[in-house]
């Protein structure tokens, strides 16, 4: 934290203060107690802090004038507006510097939000009923057919779907739910950087750029929820972006849902694993196929541990730190790296034992642990950005449960890639 601070231009003082920044306008921090929001089950929501009660009616004013405000979702935190209003709506793309081609997740505190934005005669299908059921409010994002009586196009880029999730942070669903209107939100960072997990990383970033920040702590699961479409004519389920509930888990719950069922379980298609979509190369439907996503000012190298493709040659790790030292313009001695790599890595350990450089390792959790690998990952690209690396090296994790997510930001987030043979 030291060091951190020691980067910090303002200071950040946690208890509805203003945020001296190095621009002109003030952003403020607005501290939420989570613990103290809490959802009966029909979606009524009871504050008892007055603190946070205050912080959410003043965010939702702030909403109310079309101001973008900031979020803590159990993913990343989000830049909201009120979904129905494209004015309100064009202020994330300015303020974020996003194309206007990238269309927007909508946010809604209860299914009687959700019934409200869809069309009149559309029925859910059961694989939606299943996922909703056990998956919402989290991580878990739905296309739906879009109302375009309703839901202006700035939010859906002209598709003719519309992409849903309702998010089970207490402090996005209560203030979805005093503002009671559904709430546009990307990632609350400038357009191309790695997503924000903590009020701070959202300060550096957008500080006199937006009115309020609502703090409610690190966020739990540190990537963005996953993209499914499920609108397909042959029922199957199509993972557009992997992300907080897993394809393991999804598979699970249809597995057993549809097990009594006259019908066929469906099948679930990861893009780029299990099918490609010309249309959706070309449009930016999902993030990362046609924008830079993820990268933090400093280069990034994916270390790749598993089997090098034929006609690639492994270096060992010994080989890559002398062609590192080769490549790089100043004297070798000050390069400071920054490692993201679980803490029983064994690559981790070989590198480390050479002293040339000055290395700066991130907390990553073990190999066996992606849940707290995924809670980390931008936490630690932002962190060793702002401490001032040279670079920063991460090491890929097994595609699999949160792994496919990972990965899936590794590989967008790093410029290059090199196979290393492991010692
Ligand atoms: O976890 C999350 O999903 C976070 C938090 C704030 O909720 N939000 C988020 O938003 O990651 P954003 O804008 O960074 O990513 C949403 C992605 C976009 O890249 C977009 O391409 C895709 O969802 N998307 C939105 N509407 C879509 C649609 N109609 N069809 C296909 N993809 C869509
Ligand atoms: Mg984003």
């Amino acid at each position: 934290m030291n060091i951190l601070k020691r980067y910090l231009k303002f200071s950040l003082k946690r208890s509805s203060q203003v945020v001296e920044g190095t621009m002109a306008a003030a952003t403020q921090v607005l501290p939420c107690d989570s613990t103290s929001i809490v959802f009966s089950l029909d979606d009524q929501v009871a504050i008892s802090s007055p603190e946070t009660l205050a912080a959410l009616r003043t965010a939702a004013a702030c909403l109310k004038d079309h101001l973008p405000v900031a979020f803590p979702t159990e993913t990343v935190y989000g830049l909201g507006a009120i979904a129905l209003n494209a004015t309100a709506a064009s202020k994330i793309f300015s303020t974020k510097g996003r194309p206007a081609d990238n269309p927007l997740i909508v946010h809604v505190s209860s299914r009687r939000m959700l019934q409200t934005l869809l069309p009149q005669n559309y029925a859910l299908s059961p694989s939606y009923e299943l996922l909703i059921e056990h998956f919402w409010p989290g991580p878990l994002t739905l296309l739906f057919p879009c109302d375009h009586s309703q839901i202006p196009d700035i939010i859906t880029a002209g598709q003719p779907t519309v992409a849903i999730r309702m998010p089970s942070h207490p402090v996005a669903r209560a203030l979805i739910s005093v503002t009671d209107a559904p709430l546009a939100a990307p990632s609350a960072n400038s357009s191309g950087k790695p997503s924000p997990t903590r009020a701070e990383h959202v300060v550096n970033d957008l500080n006199g750029k937006i009115t309020i920040i609502l703090d409610g702590g690190p966020c739990e699961v540190g990537l963005e929820s996953t993209v499914v479409d499920g609108l397909h004519e042959d029922g199957n389920i199509r993972i557009l972006r992997p992300g907080g509930i897993t394809v393991e888990d999804i598979k699970r719950v249809l597995v057993n849902g549809f097990s009594d069922a006259d019908t066929p379980i469906p099948q679930i298609l990861v893009h780029r694993r299990d099918f490609s979509d010309d249309a959706l190369e070309q449009a930016p439907t999902t993030p990362g196929m046609k924008y830079r996503h993820y990268s933090p000012s400093v280069p990034v190298t994916l270390m790749r541990t598993s089997n090098a493709p034929p006609g690639i040659e492994p270096l060992s790790p010994s080989a890559f730190l002398e062609d590192l030292k080769r490549s790089i313009p100043h004297s070798p001695d000050t390069l400071r790296v920054g490692l993201l790599m679980p803490s029983d890595s064994i690559l981790m350990k070989s590198l480390i034992s050479n002293t040339t450089f000055q290395w700066h390792e991130f907390p990553f959790g073990l190999v066996s642990e992606p849940a707290i690998i995924a809670r980390r990952l931008f936490d630690g690209l932002l962190t060793l950005e702002r401490e001032g690396v040279d670079l920063i090296l991460v090491e890929e994790v097994s595609e699999e449960n949160e792994g496919l997510a990972i990965m899936n930001r590794v590989k967008k987030a790093a410029g290059s890639s090199q196979w290393i043979t492991i010692p």
